[in-house]
């Protein structure tokens, strides 16, 4: 029977700029991946959960029939999907921090470009025919929306189109076919999307083990503990410069009146300048060390 009841499924994408990242971060919440049932679907060992590989654009139908409880996908295929299926029932449960980009409104090399102005009444191809009709929309410019599945990247040469609107990450494609970005239409990055379909309450304390450790690894990945030693005036001073710390441990130095170290858990990136006015605030013996795991 499929999908099997007594197990959770997650989409992830089989190729692409995705695929690698949404495998680690499954790895980094505990879940160990037998090798894999046949090319579109995993097995994990030690944890009830199938992995399902598939093409990105299909991710967001997976999980708004059910066939699979979570997914991982791109904040822009999900909206472009939630556009075109108001009723669709998932919630984005994580941003995943991975696969950023940007949708761009793209023109040839050389031609002429003042503002969105100069889109009305062009031809733009695109994979995202909804976020660019709402952009266009919000623009006040009326433009014709050619809709493509891929290779959008060709369509000005080919005279299908006078621009595109796509996916831009390293802008590479871009580059490789002549193009020049005119416009930013929208951030993206991998989100954690979750199904509304109901669970049995065993598989639903499952779905909650996993988000909880999903965002345990999110959280480690920003936090870090840090260590130092102050003496006790600067103490109040040194909390406050401290990043994302509440309520840090005191504790007195052994043989070392009035001198105290500091440990926190800082849930921000902690940078040189940081460290620079910690110490210019009485600091010593600074010690930045990464968080391995983390359950709140
Ligand atoms: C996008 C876009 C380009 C490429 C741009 O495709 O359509 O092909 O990424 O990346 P670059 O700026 O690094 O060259 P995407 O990864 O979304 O794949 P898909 O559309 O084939 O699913
Ligand atoms: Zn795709």
């Amino acid at each position: 029977m499929f999908p099997d009841p007594a197990r959770l499924h997650i989409a992830i994408q089989k190729n692409g700029r995705l695929a690698d990242y949404s495998q680690d971060l499954l790895r980094e919440a505990g879940v160990r991946v037998a090798k894999g049932i046949n090319d579109l679907a995993a097995r994990a060992e030690n944890f009830p959960l199938d992995l399902l590989f598939v093409r990105d654009d299909d991710i967001p139908t997976f999980v708004a029939d059910g066939v699979c409880d979570f997914g991982i996908v791109g904040r822009n295929v999900l909206d472009e999907f939630a556009l075109a299926h108001p009723e669709a029932g998932f919630d984005v449960v994580a941003a995943l921090g991975f696969g950023r980009c940007t949708l761009k409104i793209a023109g040839l090399e050389g031609g002429s470009y003042d503002g969105a102005e100069s889109l009305r009444g062009k031809r733009i191809a695109t994979s995202y025919p909804r976020i660019l009709g709402d952009f266009l929309a919000r623009a006040g410019v009326a433009a014709s929306i050619v809709t493509m599945n891929g290779a959008v990247e060709l369509a000005p040469r080919l005279g299908i189109a006078d621009f595109i609107c796509d996916i831009v990450s390293t802008g590479a494609t871009l580059d490789a076919n002549g193009l020049v970005a005119r416009e930013t239409v929208y951030a993206s990055e991998a989100v954690l999307v979750r199904s509304r379909r109901a669970l049995t309450p065993g598989m639903a304390a499952f779905a909650e083990q996993l988000t909880g450790r999903i965002d345990g690894v999110l959280a480690t990945k920003e936090s870090k503990y840090i260590m130092l030693n102050a003496a006790s005036e600067s103490l109040a001073e040194i909390t406050r410069i401290l990043p994302g710390a509440d309520a840090p441990t005191v504790l007195p130095l052994h043989g070392r009146p009035g001198q105290f170290a500091i440990h926190a858990v800082c849930q921000e990136s902690i940078f040189w300048e940081t460290l620079q006015r910690l110490k210019a605030a009485g600091a010593s013996a600074i010690l930045v060390v990464p968080i391995e795991k983390m359950m709140m």
